[in-house]
Parts: structure tokens; C-alpha cells; sequence
């Protein structure tokens, strides 16, 4: 509060403002970005193993736009892998490609003391883990 009577001035409080929201902005690629799923079905707290979302063209729109914010920078642009992540236009469809992507989504992949893929399930929820799965499913490929 020592501070309080320079930082009510408002040219300060417009630059401390300006400041702020640039630095929120840089981290917008190394941070998770929240994904608003309030559009989509509630499906509780427990994790489930299958999706619930499968086919849902809502829940395919909001995972394009979270696989964009989220995914694209290791696993490429529109799901097509660079070579850094797997491709995950080839992940298995139906029940057991969900259970082994739900997996990896929620836990990441770390070995040899090394992290290859940060954990997103306590970050992004499973509402817009499923929604990038339903997403994911309408660019699968054989
Ligand atoms: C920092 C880079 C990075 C980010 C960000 C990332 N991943 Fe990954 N992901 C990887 C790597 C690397 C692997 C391979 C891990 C291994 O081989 O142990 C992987 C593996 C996976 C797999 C298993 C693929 C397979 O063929 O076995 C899935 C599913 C997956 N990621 C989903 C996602 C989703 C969904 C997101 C976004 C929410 C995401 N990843 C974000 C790097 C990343």
C-alpha cells in the first residue's frame, strides 16, 4: 500500500494496466490455455474412460479451437505432426483409442527423467480433454 498514491495516478495505472495484459500475452504459448467448455453436457468429477462427447459437433468445435491453443504447438498445426509429438490423426478411434488418449492427456508422458508431454488433466479438465478428442476423431486417418 505504500505505493497506493502513485498507482492511482491515471497515467500509471493505464501503463501498470498495459503492462499486465502484455505480460499475459507472452505466456500464451507456454501456459495452458482454460477452454470454456460451459456449451457442453456436464460429466462430473470422476475421469471417464470413454468419451462422452463422440460425434458432438459443439464439442468438436471447442476442441479444434483447445487443440489449437494447447496441442498444436508439439503435436502441428490442424493435427498434422511436424515430427516433434505424434501424429494424432492416427490414434485409434472408438473406445480403445480413447482410454490410451485419455490417459496420456491427463498424465502427460515422462521417462528417463525427462518430461515429453506436461500433464494436462488438472489444467484443461476432462470436459475439454473429450472435446479435443471429438475433435481429433473427425481428422482421423488409417
Ligand atoms: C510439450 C509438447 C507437447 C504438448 C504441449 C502436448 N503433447 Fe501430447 N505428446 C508429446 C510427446 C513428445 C508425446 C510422445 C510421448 C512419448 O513417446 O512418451 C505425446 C504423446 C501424446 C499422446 C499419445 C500419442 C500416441 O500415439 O501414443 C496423446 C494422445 C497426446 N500426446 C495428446 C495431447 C493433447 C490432446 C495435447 C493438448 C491438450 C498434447 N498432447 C499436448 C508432446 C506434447
Amino acid at each position: 500500500m505504500r505505493n497506493f498514491g502513485r498507482i492511482a495516478l491515471f497515467g500509471a495505472a493505464c501503463l501498470a494496466g498495459g503492462s499486465i495484459t502484455s505480460a499475459l500475452m507472452a505466456h500464451g504459448n507456454v501456459t495452458p490455455q482454460a477452454v470454456d467448455t460451459s456449451a457442453l453436457p456436464e460429466i462430473g468429477a470422476d475421469w471417464l474412460q470413454h468419451n462422452p462427447y463422440r460425434g458432438n459437433a459443439t464439442a468438436a468445435n471447442i476442441g479444434e479451437s483447445a487443440y489449437g491453443q494447447n496441442c498444436a504447438r508439439c503435436h502441428g498445426l490442424d493435427a498434422e505432426s511436424g515430427g516433434i509429438a505424434p501424429d494424432l490423426r492416427y490414434l485409434e478411434v472408438g473406445d480403445t483409442g480413447d482410454e490410451w488418449y485419455i490417459q496420456r492427456f491427463q498424465h502427460g508422458s515422462s521417462h528417463d527423467g525427462k518430461v515429453y508431454m506436461p500433464p494436462m488433466g488438472e489444467v484443461l479438465g476432462q470436459k475439454a480433454g473429450w472435446a479435443i478428442r471429438a475433435w481429433l476423431e473427425t481428422k482421423h486417418q488409417e
